[in-house]
């Protein structure tokens, strides 16, 4: 048995998972090891930095990765869409802001166009866009996010797309993400938190070690690190971290910390300096419950594939072949 959907054949994958492009953090080593494994790596470019995104395109090596970019930033300095168009990336993924001025220049090449939405207005304007594949991703994700929840907003969006390959994030770190995923009408699934904590990540060892000892419940959704770190993130995305010293002074006092901001952003580049996650964000989501071990990609990849497929084959003994279900 293997598990082949539509997100297969459109990237010429082996297994319906994706690597998410976490800014910093997917470097070409980790997409790389992705795509090895038979998924997608996308390295994640967030706001855009020209030399960073050379030098991870070239740690890749010959691998067939994608990339992913910040919608709102890329707005600001869109000259950095020729120049990782010109890497000829099996995908650009674009989340955050209105993709539709870049639409032409990816038509015009080889690579296929993702966009990650939050809500059903954002995933209708993708669908009538005509996009190669939407990430429908929900409040459970590490990093930032919107308010859906991913279990009624994943099947929401699959009602809509018609042939468009909906792939599903947001609290996926395990075949029984990817089996649930697939249930709701997804062809496939995107990860990060789970990745985040591979030998790959270019997360520090104390946030990788952060997120393998913390869980769900100490994650939650604030604005107070954007602001720390002098980003103008539009309202209607926040970024979900693992709760620090930090979150608990601001996230109920956001205007106190905006008072405070010169002391406050000096106080924080200094933890970051030293990697002290006490201070420093460790970005990762609800899923963090699910990290057991830090390991390479390519073991849990294949983990998720193996739990996924038993999990699926149970499912389908449930029911009975007249369609009776069974009792367990
Ligand atoms: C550390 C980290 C950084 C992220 N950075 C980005 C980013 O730059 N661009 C983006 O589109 N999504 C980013 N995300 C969100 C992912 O694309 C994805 O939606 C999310 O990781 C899926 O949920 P999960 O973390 O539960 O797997 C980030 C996520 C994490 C954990």
């Amino acid at each position: 048995m293997s598990i082949h959907t539509s997100l297969c054949d459109l990237f010429g994958i082996e297994h319906p998972v994706l690597l998410a492009p976490m800014a910093g953090v997917s470097g070409g080593a980790l997409a790389a090891a992705v795509s090895r494994a038979g998924g997608l790596g996308l390295v994640g470019g967030g706001y855009g930095d020209a030399d960073w995104l050379a030098r991870e395109f070239d740690a890749a090596g010959d691998a067939r990765i994608g990339v992913g970019l910040i919608t709102w930033s890329l707005a600001r300095q869109p000259h950095l869409l020729d120049l990782v168009l010109e890497r000829a990336p099996a995908a650009l993924m674009l989340s955050f802001g209105d993709f539709q001025p870049f639409l032409p220049k990816v038509r015009d090449g080889q690579t296929k166009l993702i966009v990650q939405v939050q809500t059903l207005d954002q995933a209708r304007k993708a669908i009538e866009a005509g996009v190669d594949a939407i990430v429908a991703q929900g409040t459970e994700a590490g990093g930032h996010g919107g308010a859906r929840a991913t279990f009624p907003f994943v099947p929401a969006v699959v009602d809509i797309a018609k042939e468009i390959p909906v792939i599903a994030a947001g609290g996926i770190a395990d075949g029984r993400g990817l089996a649930a995923a697939l249930a709701l009408g997804a062809s496939g699934v995107l990860c990060g938190t789970r990745f985040f904590a591979s030998d790959e990540s270019l997360a520090s060892d104390n946030a990788k070690q952060a997120a393998l000892n913390g869980g769900g419940d100490d994650t939650e959704r604030s604005s107070v690190f954007d602001l720390a770190r002098g980003l103008d993130w539009p309202a209607d995305w926040n970024i979900r971290t693992m709760r620090n010293s930090f979150t608990r002074r601001w996230s109920e006092d956001v205007g106190g910390l905006r008072q405070n901001i010169a002391e406050e952003q000096a106080r924080f580049e200094a933890a970051r300096a030293v990697d002290d996650t006490d201070i420093a964000p460790v970005i990762v989501g609800e899923a963090a419950d699910l990290i057991q071990v830090i390991e390479p990609a390519q073991e849990t990849l294949h983990g998720m594939i193996v739990q996924a497929e038993h999990h699926l084959r149970r499912i389908s003994r449930l029911v009975e072949p007249n369609g009776k279900e069974q009792r367990r």
